[in-house]
Protein backbone atom coordinates (compact mmCIF):
# COMPACT_ATOMS: atom_id res chain seq x y z
CA UNK A 1 0.00 0.00 0.00
CA UNK A 2 1.66 3.59 -0.86
CA UNK A 3 2.83 5.36 1.86
CA UNK A 4 1.00 9.38 1.48
CA UNK A 5 2.99 10.69 4.00
CA UNK A 6 5.29 13.88 2.60
CA UNK A 7 9.16 13.58 2.98
CA UNK A 8 11.47 16.38 2.71
CA UNK A 9 15.50 15.30 2.72
CA UNK A 10 17.40 18.61 4.10
CA UNK A 11 20.92 17.46 2.35
CA UNK A 12 20.99 14.65 -0.44
CA UNK A 13 24.58 12.91 -0.05
CA UNK A 14 25.15 9.06 0.77
CA UNK A 15 22.93 8.31 4.20
CA UNK A 16 20.30 10.74 2.68
CA UNK A 17 20.37 8.36 -0.35
CA UNK A 18 20.48 5.18 1.62
CA UNK A 19 16.93 6.64 3.37
CA UNK A 20 15.25 7.71 0.06
CA UNK A 21 15.86 4.00 -1.51
CA UNK A 22 14.51 2.52 1.94
CA UNK A 23 11.37 4.71 1.68
CA UNK A 24 10.66 4.43 -1.99
CA UNK A 25 11.21 0.44 -1.32
CA UNK A 26 8.84 0.52 1.34
CA UNK A 27 5.91 2.48 -0.44
CA UNK A 28 6.13 5.67 -0.17
CA UNK A 29 5.21 7.52 -3.47
CA UNK A 30 8.10 9.49 -5.25
CA UNK A 31 6.11 12.79 -5.68
CA UNK A 32 5.88 13.63 -2.21
CA UNK A 33 9.96 12.95 -1.57
CA UNK A 34 11.74 15.97 -2.53
CA UNK A 35 15.84 16.90 -1.54
CA UNK A 36 17.27 20.62 -0.58
CA UNK A 37 20.74 19.68 -1.39
CA UNK A 38 23.52 22.38 -2.83
CA UNK A 39 25.87 19.96 -4.76
CA UNK A 40 24.70 20.03 -9.09
CA UNK A 41 25.86 16.14 -9.11
CA UNK A 42 23.81 15.10 -6.22
CA UNK A 43 21.07 16.45 -7.41
CA UNK A 44 21.44 15.11 -10.77
CA UNK A 45 22.15 11.54 -9.37
CA UNK A 46 19.23 11.71 -7.28
CA UNK A 47 17.26 12.79 -9.61
CA UNK A 48 17.92 10.41 -12.02
CA UNK A 49 18.42 7.79 -10.00
CA UNK A 50 15.07 7.86 -8.05
CA UNK A 51 13.20 10.32 -9.67
CA UNK A 52 12.47 12.62 -6.61
CA UNK A 53 12.63 16.42 -7.19
CA UNK A 54 15.34 18.74 -5.54
CA UNK A 55 14.01 21.80 -4.80
CA UNK A 56 14.97 25.25 -2.29
CA UNK A 57 14.55 24.39 1.30
CA UNK A 58 11.24 26.59 1.55
CA UNK A 59 9.55 24.85 -0.75
CA UNK A 60 10.67 21.45 1.38
CA UNK A 61 9.03 22.93 4.14
CA UNK A 62 6.03 24.31 2.72
CA UNK A 63 5.34 21.28 1.09
CA UNK A 64 7.07 18.58 3.53
CA UNK A 65 5.73 16.62 6.72
CA UNK A 66 8.44 14.93 7.64
CA UNK A 67 11.97 16.86 7.25
CA UNK A 68 14.80 15.01 7.55
CA UNK A 69 18.21 16.80 8.89
CA UNK A 70 20.66 14.89 6.53
CA UNK A 71 24.02 17.23 6.96
CA UNK A 72 26.93 16.73 8.39
CA UNK A 73 26.73 17.53 12.25
CA UNK A 74 29.19 21.07 12.00
CA UNK A 75 26.98 22.75 9.34
CA UNK A 76 23.72 22.20 11.46
CA UNK A 77 23.94 25.42 13.47
CA UNK A 78 23.74 27.43 10.37
CA UNK A 79 20.94 24.98 8.20
CA UNK A 80 18.85 24.75 11.56
CA UNK A 81 18.92 28.60 12.04
CA UNK A 82 17.90 29.20 7.72
CA UNK A 83 15.11 27.01 8.54
CA UNK A 84 13.93 28.49 11.59
CA UNK A 85 11.31 30.71 10.78
CA UNK A 86 9.72 28.26 8.43
CA UNK A 87 9.31 24.99 11.18
CA UNK A 88 6.33 24.83 12.26
CA UNK A 89 4.11 21.90 14.89
CA UNK A 90 3.00 20.75 11.29
CA UNK A 91 6.45 19.56 11.27
CA UNK A 92 8.11 16.42 12.69
CA UNK A 93 11.78 16.99 12.18
CA UNK A 94 14.24 13.57 12.36
CA UNK A 95 17.74 14.09 12.77
CA UNK A 96 20.47 11.65 11.68
CA UNK A 97 23.50 14.20 12.29
CA UNK A 98 26.00 12.10 14.61
CA UNK A 99 26.56 13.86 18.01
CA UNK A 100 23.77 16.73 17.35
CA UNK A 101 21.05 16.31 20.55
CA UNK A 102 17.41 16.76 20.54
CA UNK A 103 17.68 19.40 22.79
CA UNK A 104 20.63 21.82 20.84
CA UNK A 105 18.66 21.09 17.92
CA UNK A 106 15.15 22.40 20.36
CA UNK A 107 17.30 25.17 21.68
CA UNK A 108 17.65 26.65 18.18
CA UNK A 109 14.74 27.10 17.57
CA UNK A 110 13.43 28.55 21.47
CA UNK A 111 10.13 27.00 20.99
CA UNK A 112 8.83 23.42 20.85
CA UNK A 113 9.51 21.38 17.86
CA UNK A 114 8.71 17.55 17.00
CA UNK A 115 12.41 16.18 16.67
CA UNK A 116 13.56 12.32 16.65
CA UNK A 117 17.17 11.28 16.45
CA UNK A 118 18.21 8.45 14.57
CA UNK A 119 21.77 7.06 14.42
CA UNK A 120 21.89 4.96 11.15
CA UNK A 121 24.93 3.28 10.02
CA UNK A 122 26.57 2.87 6.52
CA UNK A 123 24.93 -0.68 5.67
CA UNK A 124 21.94 1.31 5.70
CA UNK A 125 22.86 1.85 1.89
CA UNK A 126 22.12 -2.13 1.29
CA UNK A 127 18.99 -1.94 3.58
CA UNK A 128 20.91 -3.80 6.03
CA UNK A 129 21.63 -0.73 8.49
CA UNK A 130 21.29 -0.66 12.19
CA UNK A 131 19.35 2.32 13.36
CA UNK A 132 18.95 3.62 17.01
CA UNK A 133 15.61 5.94 17.68
CA UNK A 134 15.22 8.42 20.30
CA UNK A 135 12.18 11.23 20.67
CA UNK A 136 13.28 14.89 22.00
CA UNK A 137 11.12 16.00 24.54
CA UNK A 138 7.77 17.37 22.09
CA UNK A 139 7.76 14.06 19.82
CA UNK A 140 4.75 11.75 20.28
CA UNK A 141 4.95 8.07 21.04
CA UNK A 142 3.21 8.31 17.37
CA UNK A 143 6.44 10.09 15.99
CA UNK A 144 8.83 7.80 17.62
CA UNK A 145 7.41 5.12 16.24
CA UNK A 146 6.39 6.67 12.86
CA UNK A 147 10.27 7.37 12.34
CA UNK A 148 11.66 3.67 13.51
CA UNK A 149 9.43 2.28 11.37
CA UNK A 150 11.09 4.11 8.51
CA UNK A 151 14.46 3.16 9.62
CA UNK A 152 12.96 -0.43 9.49
CA UNK A 153 13.06 0.46 5.45
CA UNK A 154 16.69 0.20 5.45
CA UNK A 155 17.29 -2.63 7.73
CA UNK A 156 16.76 -3.05 11.45
CA UNK A 157 16.13 -0.01 14.29
CA UNK A 158 15.82 -0.13 18.33
CA UNK A 159 14.21 2.54 20.35
CA UNK A 160 16.92 4.25 22.60
CA UNK A 161 16.87 6.37 25.29
CA UNK A 162 18.82 9.45 24.38
CA UNK A 163 21.65 9.37 26.64
CA UNK A 164 22.27 5.85 25.62
CA UNK A 165 23.04 7.66 21.48
CA UNK A 166 27.10 7.21 22.76
CA UNK A 167 27.30 3.74 22.77
CA UNK A 168 25.02 3.31 20.11
CA UNK A 169 27.61 5.70 18.33
CA UNK A 170 30.77 3.47 19.78
CA UNK A 171 29.07 0.17 18.66
CA UNK A 172 27.11 0.15 15.69
CA UNK A 173 27.63 3.90 14.08
CA UNK A 174 31.40 3.24 13.86
CA UNK A 175 31.27 -0.95 14.07
CA UNK A 176 31.04 -1.34 10.13
CA UNK A 177 35.07 0.21 10.52
CA UNK A 178 35.98 -1.91 12.97
CA UNK A 179 34.09 -5.27 10.78
CA UNK A 180 36.01 -3.95 7.41
CA UNK A 181 39.21 -4.17 9.51
CA UNK A 182 38.41 -8.06 10.77
CA UNK A 183 37.55 -9.05 6.72
CA UNK A 184 40.56 -6.91 5.91
CA UNK A 185 42.91 -9.19 8.69
CA UNK A 186 41.28 -12.76 7.89
CA UNK A 187 41.80 -11.97 4.02
CA UNK A 188 45.61 -10.92 4.98
CA UNK A 189 45.76 -14.30 6.68
CA UNK A 190 44.11 -15.88 4.06
CA UNK A 191 46.62 -14.53 1.32
CA UNK A 192 49.62 -15.61 4.20
CA UNK A 193 48.81 -18.70 4.06
CA UNK A 194 48.67 -19.40 -0.08
CA UNK A 195 45.56 -18.32 -1.23
CA UNK A 196 44.99 -15.63 -3.70
CA UNK A 197 43.80 -12.58 -2.62
CA UNK A 198 40.18 -12.31 -4.55
CA UNK A 199 39.42 -16.09 -3.10
CA UNK A 200 40.84 -14.97 0.10
CA UNK A 201 38.55 -11.25 0.26
CA UNK A 202 36.04 -13.33 -0.79
CA UNK A 203 35.97 -16.33 1.71
CA UNK A 204 36.50 -13.85 4.65
CA UNK A 205 33.40 -11.32 3.84
CA UNK A 206 31.49 -14.36 2.90
CA UNK A 207 32.34 -15.99 6.64
CA UNK A 208 31.49 -12.62 8.48
CA UNK A 209 27.99 -12.32 6.59
CA UNK A 210 27.21 -15.76 6.76
CA UNK A 211 28.27 -15.98 10.69
CA UNK A 212 26.23 -12.99 11.21
CA UNK A 213 22.83 -14.40 9.37
CA UNK A 214 23.46 -17.76 10.82
CA UNK A 215 23.69 -15.84 14.52
CA UNK A 216 20.44 -13.34 13.73
CA UNK A 217 18.06 -16.24 12.04
CA UNK A 218 19.51 -19.11 14.93
CA UNK A 219 18.77 -16.44 17.47
CA UNK A 220 21.22 -18.75 19.43
CA UNK A 221 23.42 -16.93 21.80
CA UNK A 222 27.03 -16.23 19.89
CA UNK A 223 28.92 -18.82 22.24
CA UNK A 224 26.77 -21.48 21.64
CA UNK A 225 27.38 -21.16 17.83
CA UNK A 226 31.22 -20.98 18.93
CA UNK A 227 31.04 -24.29 20.40
CA UNK A 228 29.34 -25.91 17.99
CA UNK A 229 32.12 -25.29 15.47
CA UNK A 230 34.79 -25.84 18.11
CA UNK A 231 35.62 -29.56 18.18
CA UNK A 232 37.84 -30.70 20.98
CA UNK A 233 41.67 -30.54 19.89
CA UNK A 234 40.77 -29.27 16.03
CA UNK A 235 41.82 -25.82 14.35
CA UNK A 236 39.32 -23.33 16.23
CA UNK A 237 40.43 -24.33 19.54
CA UNK A 238 43.83 -23.54 18.23
CA UNK A 239 42.87 -20.16 17.01
CA UNK A 240 40.47 -19.02 19.71
CA UNK A 241 43.42 -19.92 22.28
CA UNK A 242 45.74 -17.10 20.36
CA UNK A 243 42.65 -14.92 20.22
CA UNK A 244 42.11 -14.78 23.97
CA UNK A 245 45.75 -14.53 24.62
CA UNK A 246 45.80 -11.66 22.53
CA UNK A 247 43.50 -10.26 23.95
CA UNK A 248 40.83 -9.88 21.36
CA UNK A 249 37.72 -9.55 23.27
CA UNK A 250 39.57 -6.61 25.36
CA UNK A 251 40.93 -5.05 22.29
CA UNK A 252 37.48 -5.14 20.50
CA UNK A 253 35.59 -3.72 24.03
CA UNK A 254 38.35 -0.98 24.80
CA UNK A 255 37.65 0.01 20.97
CA UNK A 256 34.14 0.81 21.82
CA UNK A 257 35.11 2.38 24.51
CA UNK A 258 37.56 5.03 22.88
CA UNK A 259 34.88 5.46 20.04
CA UNK A 260 32.04 6.07 22.65
CA UNK A 261 34.09 8.56 24.44
CA UNK A 262 34.61 10.39 21.67
CA UNK A 263 31.15 10.65 20.67
CA UNK A 264 30.52 12.17 23.53
CA UNK A 265 33.46 14.60 23.50
CA UNK A 266 32.31 15.77 19.78
CA UNK A 267 28.62 16.23 21.64
CA UNK A 268 30.55 18.95 24.05
CA UNK A 269 32.36 20.23 20.84
CA UNK A 270 35.35 19.17 22.35
N1 LIG B 1 27.92 8.04 6.99
C1 LIG B 1 27.67 7.43 8.15
O1 LIG B 1 28.17 6.36 8.48
C2 LIG B 1 26.73 8.05 9.11
C3 LIG B 1 26.22 7.27 10.16
C4 LIG B 1 25.32 7.85 11.03
C5 LIG B 1 24.98 9.18 10.88
N2 LIG B 1 25.49 9.92 9.86
C6 LIG B 1 25.12 11.31 9.76
O2 LIG B 1 24.43 11.52 8.55
C7 LIG B 1 24.63 12.87 8.14
C8 LIG B 1 24.95 12.88 6.67
O3 LIG B 1 26.12 12.10 6.45
P1 LIG B 1 26.56 11.71 4.98
O4 LIG B 1 27.61 10.69 5.12
O5 LIG B 1 25.35 11.45 4.15
O6 LIG B 1 27.22 13.13 4.54
P2 LIG B 1 27.42 13.72 3.10
O7 LIG B 1 27.50 12.63 2.07
O8 LIG B 1 28.50 14.76 3.19
O9 LIG B 1 26.03 14.48 2.82
C9 LIG B 1 25.66 15.73 3.32
C10 LIG B 1 25.15 16.56 2.13
O10 LIG B 1 24.49 17.73 2.63
C11 LIG B 1 24.86 18.81 1.81
N3 LIG B 1 24.65 20.12 2.45
C12 LIG B 1 25.58 20.91 3.08
N4 LIG B 1 24.99 22.05 3.51
C13 LIG B 1 23.68 21.98 3.15
C14 LIG B 1 22.58 22.86 3.30
N5 LIG B 1 22.70 24.04 3.91
N6 LIG B 1 21.38 22.50 2.81
C15 LIG B 1 21.24 21.30 2.19
N7 LIG B 1 22.26 20.42 2.01
C16 LIG B 1 23.46 20.76 2.48
C17 LIG B 1 26.30 18.52 1.50
O11 LIG B 1 26.78 19.30 0.42
P3 LIG B 1 28.33 19.81 0.49
O12 LIG B 1 29.15 18.61 0.16
O13 LIG B 1 28.37 20.88 -0.56
O14 LIG B 1 28.59 20.33 1.86
C18 LIG B 1 26.26 17.02 1.21
O15 LIG B 1 25.94 16.76 -0.13
C19 LIG B 1 25.76 13.43 9.01
O16 LIG B 1 25.23 14.33 9.96
C20 LIG B 1 26.34 12.23 9.71
O17 LIG B 1 26.76 12.55 11.01
C21 LIG B 1 26.34 9.37 8.95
Amino acid sequence: MPVERSIGFIGGGNMAEAVIKGVIAGGFVREKILVCEPQPERRRLLAERYDVRCVEADELLSSSEIVLLAVKPQVAPVVLSGIAEKVTEKHLLVSIMAGVTTASIQNTFGRPVRVVRVMPNTPALVLQGASAVCGGSHATNEDVQLVRRMFELVGKAWLVDEKLMDAVTGLSGSGPAYVFTFIEALSDAGVKNGLPRDVAAGLAAQTVYGAAKLLLESREHPAVLRESVTSPGGTTIAALQVLERLGFRGSVMESVEAAVTRSAELGKGK
